[in-house]
């Protein structure tokens, strides 16, 4: 058991499971869960025997009490936490299975973006471009407890648990789409793997089921966020040093604002997950 709530923003517990435990008036309990073998399509090894865990990660989506929901459901947002248990699947470090999201109805518009935030363990989120030939450039960013990660429109995500103890992660996204996990399966994965490596560090490897072979940027969290306004502009609001402070002095030392707090105080802040089109995404997404 480990209490979560100040780092969450949320009074959680997680269980030694890998599940939380979740108040009533913060929403239900029961989880959507992805076991081994609704990942098999996604895995590097889709006959991986049994001996990794059966259950890999654990999806509460849509929490929040209503008192707070009063300030942030009007933009249209919503909230998950996903819970990543430790561990590999033949070699393979644990995994979501990986999506694209579509985009909003209108001309010119872009895919929703998404943001995500670390509660507890490490995070490697893998992020490629959704061109339809194959993606052309890939990112795997590093994130710890506090961090933020803005998923930029038109990129697919997978998120990975390099760590030993369970990946737990919050995300804000718009309220109402629905995934795309479609080219996620047909190529069995994103455009590279992570394994178990020596020394708990992990190896990557390219999928040989995509086309053309995709460069993968290696960033931290701060590096990442600072590709692109919206990504700075997070990573200032949840109270994070400053990624292009350069010479500056440190900040005096806090801790980061939950991802949670940061939507429940702050809505407008996120309304470019609902309208991406109206943003400036030019230091990612027009590189292609
Ligand atoms: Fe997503």
């Amino acid at each position: 058991m480990g209490d979560l709530t100040e780092a969450a923003g949320l009074p959680l517990t997680i269980q030694d499971s890998g599940r939380l435990s979740i108040p009533p008036a913060v929403g239900a309990a029961r989880p959507a869960v992805r076991t081994l073998e609704d990942m098999r399509p996604y895995l590097a090894d889709p006959n991986a025997d049994g001996r990794g865990p059966a259950e890999l990660y654990y999806m509460y989506r849509d929490l929040g009490p209503a008192a707070d929901r009063a300030a942030y459901a009007p933009f249209g947002l919503r909230f998950d936490i996903t819970v990543l248990v430790p561990g590999d699947v033949a070699g393979e470090l644990v995994k979501t299975a990986g999506h694209y999201h579509p985009a909003p109805e209108g001309p010119g518009e872009v895919s929703f973006p998404e943001v995500y935030g670390v509660i507890r363990g490490r995070a490697h989120y893998l992020l490629q471009d959704g061109r339809v030939d194959g993606p052309a450039q890939a990112f795997l960013v590093e994130a710890g407890e506090g961090e933020v990660v803005v998923v930029p429109p038109d990129f697919g995500h997978v998120t990975i648990n390099p760590g030993p103890g369970p990946l737990v992660m919050a995300n804000w996204v718009e309220a109402t789409f629905a995934s795309v996990y479609g080219p996620y399966a047909e190529r069995r994965g994103a455009c590279h793997y992570e394994f178990a490596g020596p020394g708990g560090r992990g190896r990557l490897e390219p999928n040989p089921r995509y086309p053309r072979l995709v460069p993968l940027r290696r960033l931290t969290a701060a590096e990442f966020a600072a590709l692109c306004p919206q990504g700075r502009a997070l990573w200032r609001a949840s109270r994070l040093p400053d990624p292009s402070s350069g010479d500056a002095p440190p900040p005096p030392p806090q801790p980061p604002r939950p991802l949670y707090r940061l939507g429940v105080e702050d809505p407008e802040r996120l309304a470019f997950l609902v309208r991406p089109a109206s943003y400036d995404w030019s230091g990612l997404i027009g590189r292609r």
